[in-house]
């Protein structure tokens, strides 16, 4: 155990490989993914200790919640037509305390372990958990949810290591021409996470054939639930403003095809409508990843 925890400390926390990519995207670059994904760890290592004074937003914010949860008071939902400049409504914008969060574990690292609901005692054991903490019910969540079966047309993945993410991406998305990410970017440091926001002007859809998104789920290491849809979805960048004074450039995705949810998605109940009679979209939080075919600098449209 204490060997594991140490293995863990040696990497840098996996918001300096958020930031970084922040960084490399904003405001709507591009970065390059074509290769292996230990090339993008050794330059991120690189770069942790240059990130390391950006890296000083300080939250109370402790929610493990991954969208796929879905608790309502943390995400909100919306349909394509409040995608309107001007429109004003409460977004939760979770945000990480790098010094708690998971870290994100080379694959030499994380493969060997077990990822599985039936290994969950001994993963518990390895952990130093007790059966009944709230680590343990958030661990056998997120293997319940890594295990579920995708819906129609959808295909999933969780992904345990950036070298995993990253080898599912380009499965789906094609490696030959690379992949562009995109993620939610903080642009002022405050400790509010849940507030109005307002869209202001440009909102740009990033026009993609496909796309992988990938949301962070409570672990004791970093672990990502990457899903793609056959189904159409449509993606924005949006600049919001919060009560506050906060900006952000925000990604939101909307789906348009709702048809095969359950329908006792929480998304339904909030926005009182039945399963394919809409369009469904949500904001993305900061640590999560939007993964598409590298892009034409054509291939985006401002609304
Ligand atoms: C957002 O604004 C509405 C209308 O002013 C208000 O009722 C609501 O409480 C606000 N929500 C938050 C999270 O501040």
């Amino acid at each position: 155990m204490h060997a594991t925890r140490n293995m863990a400390q040696k990497y840098s926390p996996w918001i300096f490989f958020l930031h970084l990519l922040i960084i490399m995207v904003h405001p709507f670059g591009t970065l390059e993914l074509v290769g292996s994904g230990t090339d993008i760890n050794k330059f991120l290592e690189a770069k942790a200790t240059s990130d390391e004074d950006h890296q000083t937003t300080h939250t109370e914010h402790k929610h493990g919640h991954s969208h796929m949860h879905m608790d309502p008071s943390v995400m909100v939902f919306f349909t394509l037509k409040d995608l309107k400049v001007g429109k004003t409504m409460p977004v939760c914008f979770p945000k990480r305390d790098p010094s708690t969060s998971p870290k994100l574990w080379p694959r030499e690292e994380a493969e060997p372990l077990p990822f599985s609901l039936d290994q969950l005692p001994n993963l518990l054991k390895f952990f130093s958990l007790t059966p009944h903490s709230p680590q343990a019910k958030a661990m056998q969540d997120t293997l319940s949810e890594c295990e579920s079966k995708p819906i129609k047309g959808e295909v999933k993945f969780c992904a345990t290591s950036l070298e995993s993410m990253l080898d599912f991406t380009q499965t789906i998305l094609g490696s030959k021409s690379g992949l562009n990410v995109f993620a939610t970017s903080h642009l002022t440091k405050s400790s509010i996470t849940f507030q109005n926001y307002t869209i202001l002007e440009n909102i740009m859809e990033i026009i993609a054939p496909k796309m992988v998104a990938c949301h962070t789920m409570p672990y004791p290491y970093a672990v990502f639930y990457c899903h793609s849809q056959e189904s159409e979805n449509k993606i924005y960048r949006v600049s919001l403003a919060g009560e506050n004074g906060d900006r952000l450039d925000a990604m939101a995705v909307c789906h348009m095809d709702t048809s095969q949810w359950g329908r006792g998605h929480v998304s339904f109940q909030v926005l009182k409508i039945q399963p394919g009679t809409s369009s469904v979209c949500h904001f993305f939080p900061a640590d999560n990843l939007i993964f598409v075919p590298k892009l034409q600098s054509h291939d985006s449209a401002t609304m």
